[in-house]
């Protein structure tokens, strides 16, 4: 695979885009993506897929920016949505609806009646009172609706306890016992047509053995209701693949991706069923970059603290999860190591980057590039604090495109009552 970032003379490059020169001429923070890197993941997804019957499509929670969801759509992905805001995004940046699944928990009349009029390919049902809802709202506007049943299997997935899914302790999905008698009715139902079963067992998974679980337990459940009598034309295995967080990020030695996805997908070959995916973090995780500056170093009675211009409020990965991104300065130099805590402005100690990280020793005015920021980045973020959201930038070889311009925080004011 290309390297996408990497130093050159020292200085960190994103394409062939030198970013020392960009961070210098452009405010900070910022949010960086490399166009290449996207389309490889991409790629790489519909390589797996290869001889099957597959539709990967794009989890928008990781990343909602109407730059990046033509881009992933042109390489030919459908949407994954959870919630009418999404629907919304995906239905403008043109996503085909008959290529949009809807998940989640809580769904809303709104926004079940929203996913039934754009005739979207189906709505992932994940309990019996959701069930009776989407019926009564299907059978009101007389439209066959798409439904698939997310099934809780029970299986353990090897990630942080915030977002596995799988296991009965979570809230997601209705076990299969559950499921089966509403699979049933909506066979008879004249304006439900069940397509199939839905499964996500957990995000940031590096490790192909859950996803052979979860596959084994499908393909036990397909046969099931096919043996009763019951049409099943779709498996919709949800997300999950993970990224590679640590330091090798910025030289890209380390792929998960193509492997255990290659591995997943293979095991439904000959079961004549149409395959989805719901892939975010594996789809533009790796492709963004956080740029932000370095303003204050300060030494306390135990640390030694590196101030920067980003805060949790920009990426709260590692404040809400412990999760650790790896951090680079845009420029190398001969300067000693030092061991450091990155944190942010925010009025919360849990506003940190890195705890206790050995990292070449920066001075005031240096750039940082946090890696592995693509999603789940600006994707959360918020205005605490009253920090306005900062821009996005897409770059492609060295043209870089403003995707997002940032916030100001007159337009902040403006959404309030004076
Ligand atoms: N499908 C469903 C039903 C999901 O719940 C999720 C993620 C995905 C697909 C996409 O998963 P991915 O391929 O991106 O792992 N904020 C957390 C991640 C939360 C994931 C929630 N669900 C983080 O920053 O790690």
């Amino acid at each position: 695979m290309e390297k996408n970032f990497y130093f050159s003379e020292n200085i960190l490059h994103a394409e062939n885009l030198n970013l020392q020169e960009f961070a210098a001429n452009h405010p900070t923070p910022f949010y960086l993506y490399s166009q290449s890197r996207i389309e490889q993941n991409c790629q790489a997804v519909i390589n797996a897929g290869k001889g099957l019957d597959f539709l990967p499509c794009f989890a928008l929670k990781a990343n909602y920016n109407p730059a990046l969801l033509k881009l992933i759509k042109n390489m030919g992905f459908g949407a994954d949505v959870v919630s009418g805001g999404e629907l919304v995004f995906a239905l403008k940046a043109g996503f085909a609806p008959s290529k949009i699944v809807f998940a989640g928990v809580g769904k809303t009349a709104e926004e079940i009646r929203l996913a039934i009029e754009s005739r979207i390919h189906s709505i992932n049902v994940e309990s019996i009172e959701e069930f009776k809802v989407v019926q009564k709202i299907a059978e009101e506007l007389e439209i066959l609706t798409g439904i698939a049943f997310r099934i809780n299997p029970d299986i353990e997935a090897p990630t942080h306890d915030y977002i596995a899914t799988g296991k009965h302790i979570n809230k997601f999905g209705i076990t299969f016992e559950d499921a089966l008698p509403l699979y049933r009715a909506a066979a008879k139902h004249p304006w439900l047509k069940p397509v199939g079963l839905h499964i996500h067992i957990g995000s940031q998974i590096l490790e192909a053995e859950p996803f052979l679980k979860a596959a084994d337990y499908l393909i036990e459940k397909v046969d099931f209701l096919r043996d009763q009598g019951l049409p099943v034309t779709v498996l919709d295995l949800g997300g999950g693949i993970g990224i590679d967080y640590t330091e090798d990020f910025f030289e890209t030695t380390r792929w998960p991706l193509p492997q255990i996805l290659s591995a997943f997908v293979a095991r439904f070959k000959g079961l004549e069923i149409k395959l989805l995916a719901e892939l975010g973090r594996a789809i533009v995780g790796d492709a963004g970059l956080l740029i932000t500056k370095v303003l204050y170093k300060k030494q306390t009675p135990l640390k030694k603290f590196v101030i920067v211009d980003a805060g949790m409020n920009n990426l709260l990965r590692p404040s809400l999860y412990r999760a650790y991104h790896p951090i680079v300065p845009l420029l190398r130099r001969n300067a000693p190591a030092e061991i450091v805590d990155v944190v942010g402005p925010v009025c919360e100690s849990g506003d940190f980057f890195a705890q206790d990280r050995k990292l070449q020793a920066v001075e005031q005015g240096d750039f940082l590039a946090i890696g592995g920021a693509g999603a789940y980045g600006q994707a959360l973020a918020s205005n605490y604090n009253l920090r306005p959201l900062i821009p996005e930038y897409l770059v492609k070889d060295t043209k870089v495109k403003t995707i997002f311009k940032g916030e100001r925080i007159e337009q902040i004011a403006q959404k309030f009552e004076w």
